[in-house]
């Protein structure tokens, strides 16, 4: 992995333009701050679930309405059942419905793959699981994750296959869709034994810990919303980057990959689960 300059680290060119200097110039530590280990010279960070049970969480400084929001992962190599590491965006603890859009990575034991668990919380609702596999070993180098969230659309992407979409259909089901709350970018790893590994059959096996997680190469193309709760963000955002062609549209290029990814490695879906649902939720007809 190239090293690059300490002046390179952490950009991003939100609204602000700005070129932050560390980790910690971005970020802040949110949850178990000895396990949080940033190198500013490799624009990188790692993060640890440690054998006395402690995980890690970094958020944001700033809050964001929209954007395209980008790491590289390597995840925790070796037996990591019952870990999730996670890259994600959260609405901030003062937002008056809960929303959130995830990238959840399961750990597995072996001869069992990483599962890649995707979610999208808009005014306090959930319940919207994807589980897909991947094409390659997640924890032998970095991969590109990215969330692309603007008025349209929320895409998931890895090294830019989309593996999720998720359209904007507030016209036909009001609050379906995370628009209102200025969101925290956020990373961290955590035990999870009832439900990350085999729905939960599988526990942690501390004799493996440290289990370790590396990001690296922070992108954000977004909109700050931290000095105005959002209000610029939400109304005077047509000429940004990330709601311009080519995201936009999700497009037929897209739509090619992501039939790709579904034929070929798509575990889990909620809206063909209809033990749960026996009618899909409306949003399913307008994703596949
Ligand atoms: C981000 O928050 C951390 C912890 O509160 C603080 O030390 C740091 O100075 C903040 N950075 C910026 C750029 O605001
Ligand atoms: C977990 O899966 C990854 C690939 O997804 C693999 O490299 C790793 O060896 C697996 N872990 C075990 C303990 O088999
Ligand atoms: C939005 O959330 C509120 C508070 O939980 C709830 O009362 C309302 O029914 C929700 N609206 C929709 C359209 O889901
Ligand atoms: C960092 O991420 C951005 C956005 O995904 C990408 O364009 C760039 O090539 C990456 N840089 C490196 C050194 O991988």
């Amino acid at each position: 992995m190239a090293h690059r300059g300490a002046l390179l680290v952490i950009c991003f060119s939100a609204l602000l333009f700005t070129c932050q200097a560390g980790f910690f110039d971005l970020f802040r530590a949110t949850w178990g701050g000895p396990n949080i280990h940033p190198n500013d010279l490799t624009n990188s960070v790692e993060v640890s679930l440690t054998a006395d049970g402690m995980g890690a969480t970094f958020d944001t400084n700033n809050t964001y309405l929209f954007g395209s929001f980008s790491a590289q992962i390597k995840l925790v190599p070796g037996n990591s059942a019952g870990t999730v590491a996670a890259f994600f965006l959260i609405s901030d603890g003062n937002a008056s419905v809960h929303d959130e859009i995830d990238f959840e990575f399961l750990g597995n034991v072996s001869g069992q793959p990483y599962l890649l668990h995707t979610n999208l919380f808009a005014n306090g609702t959930g319940n919207r699981e994807q589980d897909t596999n991947l094409w390659f070993d997640p924890t032998a180098d970095f991969h590109t994750y990215r969330i692309v969230w603007n008025h349209n659309l929320v895409m998931w992407l890895v090294d830019e296959i989309p593996v999720r979409v998720y359209h904007n259909i507030e016209n036909i089901a009001p609050l379906s869709f995370p628009t209102l709350n200025p969101m925290l970018v956020s990373g961290c790893i955590f035990e999870a034994s009832e439900w990350a590994t085999e729905g939960g059959a599988v526990p942690i096996d501390y004799s493996y810990a440290p289990f370790n997680a590396n990001f690296q190469n922070f992108t954000f193309d977004a909109c700050v919303a931290t000095s105005d709760g959002g209000a610029s963000c939400g109304t005077n955002y047509a000429g940004n980057s990330w709601e311009l062609p080519p995201y936009d549209t999700f497009g037929s290029d897209r739509e090619n990959q992501l039939a790709w990814v579904r034929q070929y490695y798509l575990h889990y879906d909620y809206c063909y689960d209809t033990e749960r649902y026996p009618t899909p939720p409306i949003e399913c007809q307008y994703n596949l």
